[in-house]
């Protein structure tokens, strides 16, 4: 068997954990394998909305297996309030979650760094999400993090502790405000000891070598979907750099992030908005400042699902999307919230971006940061309210040669679409 992959094509939020929480019927284990509590991924069904962080999106499915994975970082305190709100909704996730022995783990002393690492950069704030992530992942790195599998063995406080005054030092040097060093309102005192009862809440959960068990589960014939985090302009490597996460979004981070070959990895579902979107700083060429933007952000009500923050919005990016799938290999493109645009009278595309009267395809290395003008395609829009069809062939002429432009200019089929939030919401093609 071979592990399929479901990951962001744009800036994150495209609707990955929706589309994944659909599929998951067919699959048997759901496994993230990169990112940590900077991810927000929403589900909504028979009424319920529900936002995940750290926890794969097909939770809600009882009898399929949930495997956090290696490359993915754990704060104790977030993960231990989303088992409770998973409780509270009669999920048993003590029964189907499972966490790597290797996943890394993010302490207090990574959300006061992210933080005054933040506050330092000024006006060139990436907009971290403040979760502790690039702190984490840079303590992973530098060979002094500190891991799940860590916790049950001899010396844990004391590693705990070290880790807590190296970087402590560190903070110290920035000489921080004092409201620079809360966390959720907290001490950083206050913070730490529910750090380590959410540690103790969480240790019902089986802590396992993943790797062995992904790899055992492919040879007995299991069908596996590994659900990325952010997206592919978030990359490390490939993404908006330095605006960026810290980890590797793309379909290679599945290999590392799981321990998989990359023989193994079968279909590629790469998640797209029907328009664009973008939380933090950092480029983004098809951007609209003006009144389309905003009706695009009430329309679709842009705002983000883990800090609540209004997210920038636009028009698609085809430039930035053919790269995307270039770097995931994307075998089927997945269309999201299509039913955001239903009432434009005309639908913007962006075909090449235009810079200094040059024509250009991404990535444009040079010239990310500088002044890109989007060359733009005008459709006509379908004035229809779509989220009530379920069938392909009954959409609107106008949307159905919405799509088919798009895959034509991405050359992957669009197999999947999204046209509301709702599991039932969705049209496979
Ligand atoms: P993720 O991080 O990729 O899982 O995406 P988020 O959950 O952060 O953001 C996607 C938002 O769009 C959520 O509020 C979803 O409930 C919502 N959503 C998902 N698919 C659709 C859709 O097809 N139409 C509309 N209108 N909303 C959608
Ligand atoms: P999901 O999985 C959208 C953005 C942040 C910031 C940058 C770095 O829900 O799609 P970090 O906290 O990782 O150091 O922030 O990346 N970002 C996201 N944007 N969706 C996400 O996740 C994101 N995770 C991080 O806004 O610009
Ligand atoms: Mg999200």
């Amino acid at each position: 068997m071979k592990i399929d992959v479901l990951l962001g094509l744009q800036w994150g939020d495209e609707g990955k954990g929706k589309i994944t929480d659909v599929l998951t019927p067919e699959y048997d284990i759901i496994a993230r394998f990169q990112g940590g509590p900077n991810a927000g991924h929403t589900l909504e069904f028979n009424g319920i909305k529900h936002v995940l962080h750290t926890i794969p999106s097909g939770i809600f499915h009882p009898d399929k297996i949930n495997v956090i994975g290696n490359g993915v970082i754990i704060d104790p305190y977030t993960l231990a309030k989303e088992i409770k709100n998973l409780r509270a909704r009669g999920a048993e996730p003590e029964k189907n979650l499972r966490i790597s022995k290797r996943a890394h783990l993010i302490v207090p002393t990574h959300r006061l760094l992210d933080a005054v690492q933040e506050a330092a950069k000024g006006a060139s704030k990436i907009g971290s999400t403040l979760k502790g992530i690039g702190p984490a992942y840079t303590d992973k790195t530098a060979r002094h993090g500190l891991r799940m599998g860590d916790v049950a063995l001899p010396g844990f406080k004391e590693k705990f502790e070290a880790q807590k005054a190296a970087n402590l030092r560190i903070i110290n040097a920035f000489q921080p405000e004092a409201e620079t060093l809360m966390i959720e309102k907290m001490t950083h005192e206050e913070y730490e000891k529910l750090w380590f009862e959410g540690l103790k809440y969480i240790s019902d959960i089986p802590v396992i070598d993943s790797e062995v068990f992904i790899n055992q589960s492919l040879l007995q014939g299991k069908k596996i979907l590994a659900e990325g985090a952010q997206g592919a302009m978030l990359d490390i490597d490939f993404g908006t750099y330095p605006f960026v996460t810290s980890s590797n979004t793309v379909t290679a981070g599945v290999c590392s992030g799981l321990g998989i070959a990359p023989q193994k990895v079968g279909r590629v579902f790469g998640v797209f908005k029907a328009y664009c979107t973008r939380v933090g700083s950092g480029p983004f060429p098809t951007e609209l400042l003006d009144e389309t933007g905003e009706k695009l952000r009430k329309n679709g009500n842009e705002f983000g699902s883990t800090t609540g923050r209004p997210r920038r919005c636009g028009w698609i990016d085809l430039p930035a999307l053919r790269y995307a799938v270039m770097l995931n290999g994307v075998t089927d493109l997945v269309m999201m919230k299509a039913d955001v645009l239903d009432d434009f009278e005309n639908v913007n595309v962006c075909t090449q971006y235009n810079i200094n009267g040059q024509l250009h395809d991404f990535p444009a290395y040079e010239t990310l940061n500088s002044n890109i003008s989007p060359v733009l395609e005008s459709h006509a829009g379908w004035k229809t309210r779509i989220s009530s069809f379920r069938k392909w062939d009954e959409l609107p002429a106008q949307f159905r040669d919405y799509v088919v432009s798009i895959e034509q200019s991405l050359n992957v089929p669009v197999s999947v679409i999204s046209l509301g939030p709702n599991r039932d919401q969705t049209v496979i093609r």
